[in-house]
């Protein structure tokens, strides 16, 4: 044991890491650790190091680093190791293990395993650590990962090696890594979990924490970001959260959202849907909202199938049909929605071939109007929300479940690289990073319709008063 003391080294850490190490030091139970911050503040490098300690003090002290894929592994965190291994003089006492990605401590028998989650996250329960024993896993570059799924599946099969006694059966768990581009990736929410917890410690050091480590080629790029891009230098060096730019909906936000009681209080003089019928193999949407007799617009509810989800099946036309008159007429006998029975109703269908087998079916089997958009204009559309959003126009319901993916939509829509920083107008022949847009087309079909036909909608109820 001595011996092994002798030859562990003394590492060097900046002062921004001294409370994130001695935290796990000093841990007396199982401790999580969340390092969310900017790049090049040192996580990568100073948790390597750390771990790399850890191999010296006790035999199978054993490590494991993941990543959302194995297929990162070799190029990153597993060479980063090697890296550090090298620079810091130590490759006598380690073995690299290159195909099978593990670097062994030949003094300790201590192992560090590399490992990918996202693909399979039910994988992990097949890893067995040498002598069942585990002392550090670290999820490196954690936002990339899809959802907090995998992270919760690898802490709970992991907390069965929990060490003996020697190492008070502590097992430390750290999560690390940059913002997403996202301020509604699920990352967030997840800090926010971790912040109140009381096992779980945050952190966020950035660059200029660990400046004197960096090179200076690096400081002198970083410096450039910030005085020439100061919304990207925020984003990416700063770690804040936003919505970095790119986002079709910068202007979505908390001020687009109203609540029932709102609702409840104005006057609703129209309902008008919007049908984005599946094509092939995307999702079927349908929005419902109402117009107020102010000219607001407030998306309520919506009932989207996404074929995805039930084995890729889409469903046939009379079949969707049939699903969503369902839903409608349920939709109107809540009681909190009674009062919207007696509006004039109209169903705005996509004018792509799907949505006309939908108008004959919807026409003869309710008492709603059914109109059809002439054809998809993307940037004049978008231009429509956009402005509605700044106005004050367009409402969405909060807290009601089904409108998720509605808001998951407008908050993470992209244009593509090429388009950033663009004016709307200029952007005419060059296209939209088109994902999931189903239900915001939906929602849009609605609005268009709201908006520009709105005296048309006048002309059938007297309480309108337009704008
Ligand atoms: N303790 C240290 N000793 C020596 N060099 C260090 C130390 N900490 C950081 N560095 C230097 O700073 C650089 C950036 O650190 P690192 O890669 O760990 O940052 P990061 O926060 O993981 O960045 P990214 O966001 O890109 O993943 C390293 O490549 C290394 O050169
Ligand atoms: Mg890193």
């Amino acid at each position: 044991m001595e011996n092994r003391i002798r030859v562990a080294p003394k590492f060097q850490f900046p002062e921004s890491f001294e409370p994130i190490i001695a935290g796990l030091r000093d841990a007396n139970e199982t401790l999580n650790e969340t390092l969310l911050s900017g790049r090049d503040s040192g996580k990568t490098w100073n948790i390597a190091q750390y771990a790399i300690g850890l191999t010296f003090e006790e035999n199978y002290n054993n490590i494991l680093f993941i990543r959302a894929t194995k297929s990162q592994i070799a190029n990153s965190i597993f060479s980063q190791c090697i890296n550090i291994i090298k620079e810091l003089k130590l490759e006598p006492f380690f073995k690299i293990k290159y195909k099978v990605q593990e670097i062994v401590n030949v003094i300790t028998n201590s192992t560090i395993y590399f490992d990918g989650i996202d693909e399979d996250p039910y994988a992990i329960k097949g890893f067995t650590p040498r002598m069942n024993k585990i002392a550090l896993v670290v999820f490196e570059e954690y936002t990339e990962l899809s959802s907090r799924m995998p992270i919760d599946i690898t802490i709970e099969t992991l907390i069965r090696f929990r060490g003996s006694d020697q190492n008070k059966g502590t097992i430390k768990f750290v999560k690390m890594g940059n913002p997403s581009r996202w301020n509604n990736h699920w990352s967030w929410e997840d800090l926010e979990i971790d912040k109140i917890n009381p096992k779980t410690k945050v952190f966020h050091p950035i660059w200029t924490d660990i400046k004197s480590y960096l090179n200076p080629h690096t400081v002198e790029y970083i410096e450039n970001v910030r005085d020439t891009n100061p919304r990207y230098y925020r984003f990416a060096y700063l770690g804040e959260r936003m919505s970095y730019e790119g986002l079709v909906y910068p202007q979505f936000d908390n001020s687009c959202m109203v609540d029932r009681k709102w609702l409840d209080e104005r006057v609703p003089v129209a309902i008008i849907c919007g049908l984005d019928p599946a094509s092939k193999r995307d999702k079927t949407a349908f929005t419902i909202s109402c117009l107020l007799n102010s000219g607001e617009f407030v998306v309520m509810d919506m009932w989207c199938y996404n074929p995805k989800e039930f084995g890729n099946e889409p469903l046939s036309p009379s079949q969707q049909t049939e699903r969503f008159m369902d839903y409608f007429s349920k939709f109107f006998n809540k009681p909190q929605n009674f009062k919207f029975r007696g509006l004039p109703r109209y169903i705005v269908c996509d004018p792509a071939n799907g949505g006309m087998d939908l108008e004959i079916k919807i026409n003869y089997s309710r008492d709603v109007a059914v109109v059809n958009v002439d054809k998809k204009e993307r940037l004049k559309d978008i231009e429509r929300n956009t402005n509605a959003m700044a106005t004050g126009r367009l409402k969405i319901l909060k807290n009601v479940d089904a409108l998720k993916p509605l808001i998951d939509e407008l908050s993470t829509m992209i244009w593509r690289e090429q388009t950033i920083g663009k004016e709307l107008k200029q952007l005419k022949s060059t296209q939209l990073t088109i994902g999931e847009d189903d239900c915001h087309d939906s929602m849009t079909y609605a609005l268009r319709f709201a908006l520009n036909d709105a005296r048309f909608v006048q002309y059938n109820s007297k309480l309108f008063v337009g704008r």
